[in-house]
């Protein structure tokens, strides 16, 4: 269990809910890092990210996805579209629910893609409700992780799979980049 003084979930949701606009200014649609291949601009890095999470996780047509902290809702829009999956997105702010529901105007897919305001740590759904849980750079938000990764496997279909993104570090590494 992370426990960290200041660091609550009304702050995070603070977070967010103030910063998605400069977010949206300065990063764009998405919120997360960009994976690089050579000089890809960083729109396309950060595609190139969600498509290569989407490889290994192995997305299929009609697959149910479980989008656990869904920002401003790009990467849920880019699975439907792209990948013709059913994503259900949750984020903790609720301005960008709201904003992850807009952007859904102008994409042609009904009914295909819902979004949430919620916390994912007080929601639950029952057993294999989807056939991917997919969570780009909201692990490192999560208080209790095993929790989360107990739940996620209940709620995977068998066969299911579980596609994260997130910042890590080594215990102990010798590179002083990765120390804090
Ligand atoms: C760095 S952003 C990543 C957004 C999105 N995955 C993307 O790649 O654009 C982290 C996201 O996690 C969400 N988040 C943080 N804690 C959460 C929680 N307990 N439940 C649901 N979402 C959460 C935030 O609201 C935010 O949308």
């Amino acid at each position: 269990m992370l426990e960290v003084a200041g660091v609550t979930k009304g702050a995070i949701r603070s977070h967010y809910d103030v910063g998605t606009l400069l977010y949206r200014w300065f990063w764009g649609q998405h919120i997360h890092h960009g994976l690089w291949r050579g000089a890809e601009t960083e729109k396309a890095a950060q595609l190139q990210l969600v498509d290569r999470l989407a490889g290994l996780a192995e997305l299929r047509a009609a697959g149910r996805v479980l989008d656990v902290g869904c920002g401003m809702g790009a990467t849920a829009l880019h699975l439907c579209w792209q990948y013709h999956c059913h994503v259900l997105g949750i984020t903790l702010s609720g301005v960008q629910s709201w904003w992850a529901r807009c952007n859904r105007w102008g994409w042609n897919l009904p009914g295909q893609v819902e979004f949430r305001m919620g916390d994912i740590e007080q929601l639950d759904w029952p057993p294999c409700s989807f056939d991917v849980v997919w969570n780009i750079e909201c692990t490192e938000h999560l208080f209790d992780k095993a929790e989360f990764f107990r739940k996620a496997a209940r709620w995977l279909s068998l066969g299911g799979r579980l596609a994260i993104a997130a910042w890590l570090a080594r215990p102990r590494s010798s590179s002083a980049a990765t120390q804090l």
